[in-house]
């Protein structure tokens, strides 16, 4: 689904005025769209079928009007609080791997925080820029972005660039979002109670919810797509993640040679990127990588199944009800508990 309203602006040429008017014509758009309060800030509103802030909303349209995939691209897709961060880290290090072994003392991802290095279309890229020049970056170029499978710009959507997806449970996804909201909102608000947060999450109110429609529009375009849409899960890379590591190479187009695993590289990878090796690097106890909040919130537990210490039995009752519904017949299952002792 493309955004209809794109095609009133003006290509090519962007200039003040322009900004103006995008910013006049998102004005006009917001005041038509359903609006709740929001997790962090003081609305969201319901855009195109989707919970958004303003600021990403005014960001996506630029990068709806103006971004254009090359074939090589790699697009890190999620709804927040997946486990993006790490499928950002390991596709770096996979991808860039030639450049940057991962043995080598000064490897990008010990001094930059994964979102540095693949940024963020609505947060970063186009956040504060209409048309960011994006053709000089050494190809394979990798962005990332939450927006849904929709939303993506068309020349993504109609290549063969490949986009890959990191699906958490919502039970955690749910709790993960709590906490992250917590910290990072401003002092001047009031905390936002985990019931009342619930109740958002269930009716879909979340940053670039509802969930379910996040997660499935991913999931069958996955099903339909299987060369350029990877669909990872949060839990199965965490129980598995050597399998995972070599699926995830195998769907970039650069597989692991036998030598490679041979010489423990896929391990490497995996510690390179491992919660516990990125939590305690200084980037990321004391850097800014996401606007200005805190790299050191992205890393919490990253554990499955923290849920069971903040939802009571209604809740749980209540949260399954909704993905048996949302997710029927899909084939998009999830586990909850973690196996892994
Ligand atoms: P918790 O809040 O449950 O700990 P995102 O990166 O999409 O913002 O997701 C954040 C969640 O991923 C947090 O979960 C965070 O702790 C966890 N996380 C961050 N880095 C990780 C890593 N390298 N491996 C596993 N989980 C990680």
């Amino acid at each position: 689904m493309a955004i209809p309203h794109l095609a009133k602006f003006p290509t090519i040429h962007v200039d003040k005025d322009e900004e103006n008017l995008i910013s006049n014509e998102l004005k006009e758009l917001i005041r038509c769209c359903p609006k709740e309060k929001g997790w962090r800030t003081s609305f969201l509103y319901k855009f195109q079928g989707y919970w958004c802030q303003t600021e990403e909303i005014q960001a996506i349209i630029s990068f709806q009007k103006h971004f254009r995939a090359k074939t090589s691209d790699v697009i890190i897709a999620s709804i927040p609080k997946s486990g993006t961060t790490w499928t950002k880290a390991l596709t770096f290090a996979i991808l860039n791997r030639q450049k940057f072994p991962v043995s080598i003392q000064n490897h990008p991802l010990l001094a930059s925080n994964p979102h540095d290095l693949v940024p963020f279309l609505e947060y970063k890229l186009y956040a504060n820029n209409q048309n960011p020049i994006l053709s000089d970056i050494p190809e394979p170029r990798i962005f990332g972005t939450h927006v849904p499978f929709g939303w993506l710009q068309e020349s993504i959507k109609g290549s063969d660039c490949r986009v890959v997806y990191i699906c958490r449970n919502p039970f955690d996804t749910f709790i993960s979002s709590w906490h992250y909201c917590s910290k990072i909102r401003s002092e001047s608000q009031p905390p936002l109670p985990l019931e009342e947060a619930f109740n958002m999450y269930c009716k879909g109110v979340i940053g670039f919810g509802p969930f379910w429609e996040h997660m499935l529009g991913y999931w069958k375009e996955s099903l339909e797509r299987p060369n350029n849409v990877l669909f990872m899960k949060y839990e199965d890379m965490k129980e598995d993640p050597i399998s995972h590591l070599k699926m995830l190479a195998n769907f970039l187009g650069v597989p692991f040679s036998t030598e490679e695993e041979e010489a423990g590289l896929i391990e490497q990878i995996m510690k390179l990127c491992s919660f516990e090796s990125l939590k305690d690097l200084e980037v990321n106890k004391s850097g800014k990588s996401i606007k200005n909040f805190d790299n050191k919130h992205l890393f919490r537990k990253g554990e499955i199944g923290d849920w069971v210490n903040y939802l009571s039995p209604s809740m749980v009752e209540q949260l399954s009800r909704i993905m048996e519904e949302k997710f029927g017949d899909s084939g998009l299952k999830f586990k909850v508990f973690s196996s892994v002792s």
